[in-house]
């Protein structure tokens, strides 16, 4: 094949995503495939153009990789391309409007609400402790835990450091105590549960892509019942939302509550590929290497 490698951009993730499609341009060349990488600017139509591929691997976190708006210029295109279409990532990115999909159909996800960043100066929206996160960020940019003794001010002050200075809007969703769960769905199949356990306490940005920061366990040391709940759950959001090629349905558990205090908090149409990444740590569990894994989501899209 001769696949472009879309990635970087200018989200947030921009370096999350080089790393990505590094790692899947290198795997790609392994095989003997021949591989056109391709760093994502406003010239990418014409980059994509030029190159002529097969197929895109679409390498690409965030906006606008991930929310709809490079994916519906490649089906302008007639481009093939790797992981979920337009109207999926429209809803995936967001997490209201994914709540909004998935709640009707009996899938567990936290409350909460969207609030204005500057109400939060005049009080909590929630009880503490809350989360505060941007709707369409990932790799946990942007996001606050409020506590009861947090140093952010009570209400939180104009002068406090966190997204509020950022966003003009974020999402306000009650904070669930307890582990941190993900699984990945690879063409239509729940592969594992692995459980996070960051030493900061917090798996955010420097927790997920530092070395040594976080022990990844998988397959997760937890009931039965609730790993096959993480699986059935995972499999259905991905069929829910029409997801492509791979997905990977992120939770919290809060462990006193038994099944009742299982949450999925989003499901990520991109996920990351770097090397501490998930969704490849699941599949080589599962004897399927990095490469492999690369090929298949590929396959997936030229089916
Ligand atoms: N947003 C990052 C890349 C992930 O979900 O893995
Ligand atoms: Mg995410």
């Amino acid at each position: 094949w001769h696949v472009a490698v879309l990635m970087g951009g200018w989200s947030a993730e921009r370096s999350v995503s080089l790393s990505s499609g590094e790692g899947v341009a290198k795997a790609l060349e392994s095989r003997g495939h021949r591989v056109t990488r391709i760093d994502m600017a406003c010239d990418v139509a014409q980059r994509l153009a030029e190159t002529a591929p097969d197929v895109v691997f679409n390498a690409l976190h965030g906006v606008p990789g991930e929310d709809g708006t490079v994916q519906g210029m490649m089906d302008l295109m007639g481009l093939k391309y790797t992981h979920s279409g337009l109207a999926t990532s429209v809803i995936a990115i967001d997490k209201q409007l994914t709540k909004q999909a998935l709640v009707p159909h009996g899938v567990p996800m936290p409350g909460g609400h969207i609030i204005e960043s500057e109400s939060l100066y005049a009080g909590d929206p929630l009880p503490r402790p809350y989360v505060l996160k941007p709707v369409n960020e990932g790799s946990s940019v942007g996001v606050a835990i409020v506590t009861a003794e947090s140093n952010f001010g009570n209400p939180i002050s104009r002068d406090s450091e966190g997204p509020w200075k950022h966003f003009k809007e974020l999402l306000a969703e009650p904070y669930i105590r307890g582990r941190e769960l993900t699984t990945a769905v690879l063409a239509d199949e729940a592969l594992l549960v692995t459980e996070l356990c960051p030493k900061s306490g917090f798996y955010d940005f420097d927790a997920k892509y530092t070395d040594g920061m976080t022990e990844h366990v998988c397959p997760a040391d937890i009931p039965a019942d609730i790993a096959q709940a993480c699986k059935d759950i995972a499999l259905k959001a991905h069929r829910l939302l029409g997801c492509k090629g791979t997905s990977r349905s992120d939770f919290r558990w809060d462990d006193e509550q038994g099944i009742e205090g299982l949450y999925l908090l989003e499901v990520n149409t991109q996920p990351g590929m770097t090397a501490l990444s998930l969704v490849p740590e699941q599949a080589a569990k599962l004897g399927i290497d990095y490469a492999e894994l690369v090929e298949r989501i590929i396959e997936e899209a030229l089916a």
